[in-house]
């Protein structure tokens, strides 16, 4: 491996909110944290030098997103997950969640039914459900075989339901949704007239064996009724960098979405977003060919660990993102006795299931994004307590 993911890097005292918020959030500063969905890996270099190279002209003013700038986004796109997608039909907003927050404003009324599929990603929740907007719940089937979508449900919410927010692949369930089961849900959000905003910052973040599907890539009718958002800052550890991109090929979408933007004082974003994201786009295939391999051998060890000391443990490997989502309902503990042991016997910072939905009573997040021997620690911190 040219690149070297083993690293300790110590990110304590840097304002990260993983590290620096953990007495706050866990009430106790040593947990390991392995909460927030950033990575404990460093930034590429070739990033790092971009970012640096444009930190020494002495003018940080306001800047604009230039055609290289989108057109390296449009080609990795492409080349990533083969789709065409124009220029014109991009734009800049501050990070994928204000983007979703503030296309739900701009596409519904007050009163308007919004469809999230829990358990999810926490802000979903909040952008569904905010500002006189009705968050309706389709939640996920746990099945015997992984969690799949309820289409049943779907198509009587549907009826009613303007938009739905779809998370493309799924945080946190590791789902990487097939073709076809985005066919299903497309093809009933087009009988009922309800739009699809799809959440693909997950998309670049793959695993192993499986394979990407951007919804408006489809077929032209859902092109016609989605906006997607896209960001090298979850693939790349650029979060910081506050840097996203909508896409959307309906110029009616695409104009309401971006009047709420540009009303919002909200185009403009940070000359290093800008920077790294473009060299990302353009340079960063095979350090993340090499990312998306160590993450898979994180991935693979908790399994087998899990399997061989800790078999109460429930779980899905996943086929996307670098979280695992744990089943811990097989101990039978209250969720908030299991978040005290978690936090306060075994030091580990993980997310609350509650926190998803509902549907994660007592299940615990983990982010595997971070260097094999913290991997271990955590076992050994986990098997300790609940082996
Ligand atoms: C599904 C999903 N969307 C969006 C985000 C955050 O996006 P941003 O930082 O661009 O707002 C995350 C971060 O964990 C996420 O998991």
């Amino acid at each position: 491996m040219k690149y070297n993911f083993d690293i300790i890097i110590d990110r304590a005292n840097t304002n990260c909110i993983k590290y620096d918020l953990r007495k706050a959030v866990f009430g106790n500063p040593n947990v390991l944290p392995m909460w927030v969905a950033d990575m404990d890996f460093e930034t590429p270099d070739f990033v790092r030098n971009a970012v640096i190279q444009r930190a020494m002209h002495p003018v940080y003013g306001y800047h604009f997103k230039d055609e290289p700038y989108f057109k390296a986004i449009q080609s990795w796109l492409r080349r990533r997950h083969q789709w065409e997608v124009e220029m014109e039909w991009m734009f800049f907003t501050p990070g994928v969640v204000s983007g979703f927050a503030m296309a739900v404003q701009a596409l519904t009324e007050p009163g308007d039914e919004v469809l999230i599929q829990s358990p999810v990603y926490p802000p979903f929740h909040q952008a569904a459900g905010q500002y006189g907007r009705k968050l309706v719940y389709n939640p996920l089937i746990y099945s015997d075989n992984g969690y799949v979508m309820d289409y049943d449900l779907l198509e009587q919410q549907a009826k009613t339901a303007k938009l739905i927010i779809l998370c493309n692949p799924h945080n946190p369930v590791g789902r990487c949704w097939s073709r076809e089961e985005l066919t299903r849900l497309g093809e009933i959000c087009i009988k009922n007239g309800m739009t699809v905003i799809s959440d693909e910052i997950h998309c670049d973040l793959v695993l192993p064996g499986h394979k990407h599907t951007p919804f408006a890539s489809i077929n032209e009718d859902f092109a016609q009724n989605s906006l997607t958002f896209h960001a090298a800052s979850k693939t790349f550890n650029l979060a910081g960098l506050a840097t996203s991109t909508g896409i959307a090929k309906n110029p009616v979408i695409r104009k309401k979405v971006m009047d709420y933007v540009h009303s919002m004082e909200s185009e403009l974003g940070n000359i290093f977003g800008k920077v790294a994201t473009e060299t990302a786009m353009t340079c960063g295939d095979e350090w993340l060919g090499q990312l998306l391999d160590y993450v898979q051998g994180n991935v693979d060890y908790v399994s087998d660990f899990l399997h061989h000391n800790l078999p109460k443990v429930n779980f899905f490997k996943p086929e996307a993102t670098y979280m695992m989502w744990l089943d811990f309902n097989d101990y039978g503990l209250s969720e908030d006795e299991l978040w005290r042991k978690m936090t306060q016997e075994a030091e580990l910072g993980f997310n609350r299931g509650s926190d998803f939905g509902k549907e994660g009573t007592c299940f615990l997040r983990v982010n595997l994004a971070c260097p094999r021997e913290n991997v271990k620690e955590a076992m050994r911190r986990l098997q300790k307590v609940f082996g």
